[in-house]
C-alpha cells in the first residue's frame, strides 16, 4: 500500500560520475524519505554518501559536472531543474567542511543571514539567532570571526546557520567529525530537541544524518541506510541494518556490544538487542 505520508526526498534511478573520473559513484540510487523521518546515512569512506547529498540539494548537477541520470525530487520540486537557491529555502544542509559554508564577519551574521533573506522582521530574526546559538552551545561566539574558531566551534556555527532557517529538511554531512565524544553527544541531543520543539509548533522536521560514528545516532533515528562502493545495499529499521551489514561484512562502525549480540544471538538464542554490555550479560544468564 502506499504510504499517505508526505515524500520529502526521492530519487529515482541516480547514477552520477564526476567530470574526469572513469567510474560512477553512485549507481541506481533510489531513495524515498518521508516527512518527519530521522534518517542516519552510513557506509565507508568514499563508498558516495557526500555525493548523494550533493543531489538532494541539486548541488549536483548545478555546482559540480559530471555525468548524471535518473530523477531527483526534494519537497515535490524537481532537482535538477530547480535552482540550488530555491531548494536552500526548504532544505538545509551542513557540509562536511563547515569552514567553506561561513561567509561574513562574525557568527551572529552568519546565522542571521538565512532569516535575513527570508526577509523576516528584525525581532523573528534576533529571536531565531538567540535560539540557535543557545541550542548548539555558542552563545560566547556571538561576535567572534568565523576565521578565528576552531574546526568544531566552526562546525557548532554552521549548524546554527542552518537551524535559524527552520528548515523542513535538514542534511548533516558528519556533523560531529570535529568534535571530541561529550561535545558530539549534547550537539546530537541538541538537534533532535530542535526537531522535537519545532514539532510541537506543528511543524514536521526530517532529518537526514550522515554519519561514521553509529552509536552517537542510534537511539535517536528511526532507519539506518547503508551505502556501499555508490550503491544504496541496506535501508531499514535501525537493528535489522546493523545486523544486515554485519551480515554482509560491509566496514561500518557496529556498536561492539551489538556485535557481540550478532555472533552469538541464534547460538544462544537471545531475541531482543541489548542497549549495554549489563544488558547482554543479564539476557544471558536469564535466558
Ligand atoms: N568533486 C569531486 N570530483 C571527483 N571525484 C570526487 C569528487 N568528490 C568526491 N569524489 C569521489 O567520489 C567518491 C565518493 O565521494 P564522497 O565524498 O561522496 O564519499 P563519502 O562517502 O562522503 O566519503 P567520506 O566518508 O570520506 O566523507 C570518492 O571516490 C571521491 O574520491
Ligand atoms: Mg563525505
Amino acid at each position: 500500500m502506499q504510504s499517505l505520508r508526505m515524500k520529502v526526498v526521492e530519487l529515482r534511478n541516480v547514477s552520477f560520475r564526476y567530470a574526469g573520473s572513469e567510474r560512477n559513484v553512485i549507481s541506481n540510487i533510489n531513495l524515498q524519505i518521508e516527512e518527519g523521518e530521522s534518517v542516519l546515512i552510513t557506509g565507508p569512506s568514499g563508498c558516495g554518501k557526500s555525493t548523494i547529498a550533493r543531489i538532494i540539494m541539486g548541488l549536483i548537477p548545478h555546482s559540480y559536472p559530471g555525468e548524471l541520470s535518473g530523477e531527483a525530487y526534494v519537497l515535490g520540486m524537481n532537482v535538477f531543474e530547480n535552482p540550488v537557491s530555491s531548494i536552500a529555502t526548504k532544505c538545509g544542509i551542513v557540509f562536511q567542511n563547515p569552514e567553506n559554508q561561513l561567509f561574513t564577519f562574525s557568527v551572529e551574521d552568519d546565522v542571521a543571514f538565512g532569516p535575513e533573506n527570508l526577509a523576516l522582521p528584525r525581532d523573528e530574526i534576533r529571536r531565531r539567532v538567540d535560539e540557535s546559538l543557545k541550542l548548539v552551545g555558542i552563545e560566547h561566539l556571538r561576535y567572534s570571526s568565523p576565521n578565528s574558531l576552531s574546526g568544531g566551534e566552526q562546525q557548532k556555527a554552521a549548524i546554527a546557520s542552518i537551524l535559524s532557517m527552520h528548515p523542513s529538511v535538514m542534511i548533516f554531512d558528519e556533523p560531529t567529525s570535529m568534535l571530541d565524544p561529550s561535545s558530539s553527544v549534547s550537539l546530537v541531543q541538541s538537534i533532535f530537541k530542535l526537531k522535537e520543539s519545532l514539532e510541537k509548533t506543528g511543524k514536521k522536521i526530517t532529518l537526514i544524518i550522515i554519519e561514521h560514528r553509529i552509536s552517537l545516532l542510534l537511539n535517536h533515528v528511526s532507519r539506518i541506510i547503508i551505502v556501499s562502493d555508490g550503491r544504496i545495499v541496506v535501508d531499514s529499521d535501525p537493528i535489522t541494518a546493523l545486523y544486515e551489514g554485519f551480515k554482509q561484512g560491509i566496514p561500518i562502525n557496529i556498536p561492539p556490544v551489538l556485535q557481540i549480540f550478532f555472533r552469538i544471538k541464534d547460538k544462544c538464542g537471545l531475541e531482543n538487542p541489548p542497549k549495554d554490555l549489563k544488558e547482554l550479560l543479564t539476557n544471558l544468564k536469564t535466558r
